[in-house]
């Protein structure tokens, strides 16, 4: 699958899917995952960042509020227009651009760091991606993304729940199948039944690689990697969002922080 087809599927997801984020059913992103990142993410008051894959901006808002100044890229017209409109309403110094992670056209060492959050599996080819931004990067400049965790959200997963509905196991499989856009469809788990029966599911293609082939591709790419993160529910969150309590059982997702020496 090429980047236009991945383009047409994001395309076709943004306006539900800005909707409803926005509307608070993220809740993986905004009850745990967003703020694990913040956390980990180094300080980047005063720093120039990209933001790639960066969806509708709720993210690349929240690095700027650390007192970046942010770009936010995206290869979905409708994600940019909303974010476009949210800077234009509540300015914090934001310039959104509509283009391919695969091919960022911007002169070397342009930026002091890159974010993704949660885009980097949804690039077909990380390879190119990686040794892009290794190129925009300043010297002593990092990327941190965060991406499913390969083995705990393999192309195959299942909660193993008891007879109370909560989460006490994981099942994966098909670890080693590195798909190539393998469409997986969903929505927000906590949108009403009634809402959902009347949403088309999102299409969204997936790059699964291995824990194996994400360290090579950082490798070759020369970065260093110098920070995990496996994002976990606190008790008190998890009774908050009941729906990420499974991430008590095993991470959900992988923080990676990359530096170019
Ligand atoms: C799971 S969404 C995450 C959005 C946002 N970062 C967030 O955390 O809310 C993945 C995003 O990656 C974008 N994307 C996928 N492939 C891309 C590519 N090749 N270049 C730039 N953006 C891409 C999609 O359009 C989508 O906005």
């Amino acid at each position: 699958m090429d980047a236009s087809d991945v383009a047409a599927h994001w395309e076709s997801n943004a306006e539900i899917w800005t909707i409803y984020s926005r509307a608070g059913y993220d809740k993986y992103r905004d009850a745990l995952n967003t703020p694990a990142f913040l956390e980990l993410l180094p300080s980047v008051a005063g720093l120039t960042g990209l933001d790639l894959g960066c969806g509708e901006g709720t993210n690349t808002r929240a690095v700027a509020r650390l007192g970046a100044r942010m770009t936010g890229l995206d290869i979905a017209p409708t994600f940019i227009r909303y974010a476009r409109e949210t800077e234009a309403q509540d300015p914090l110094g934001i310039d959104y651009v509509l283009g391919d992670g695969q091919s960022i056209d911007v002169p070397e060492a342009s930026f002091d760091f890159v974010t993704a959050f949660m885009s980097m599996m949804d690039m077909a080819d990380q390879r190119q991606v990686l040794m892009g931004i290794h190129r925009i990067l300043k010297p002593g400049g990092f990327l941190q993304f965060s991406v499913l965790h390969p083995c705990f959200v393999p192309p195959t997963r299942r909660n193993i729940r008891d007879q109370n509905g909560e989460a006490v196991a994981v099942q994966v499989a098909d670890y080693f199948d590195e798909t190539d856009g393998r469409i997986e469809r969903w929505l927000f788990s906590e949108i009403p039944a009634e809402e959902r029966a009347r949403l088309t599911p999102f299409s969204v293609p997936r790059f699964h690689r291995t824990l194996t082939s994400w360290v090579s591709m950082i490798v070759e790419a020369g970065l260093m990697i110098e920070a995990f993160g496996e994002p976990m529910a606190s008790q008190e969150v998890a009774l908050a969002e009941p729906v990420v309590a499974d991430t008590r059982v095993a991470p959900i997702f992988l923080h990676i922080r990359v530096r170019k020496t």
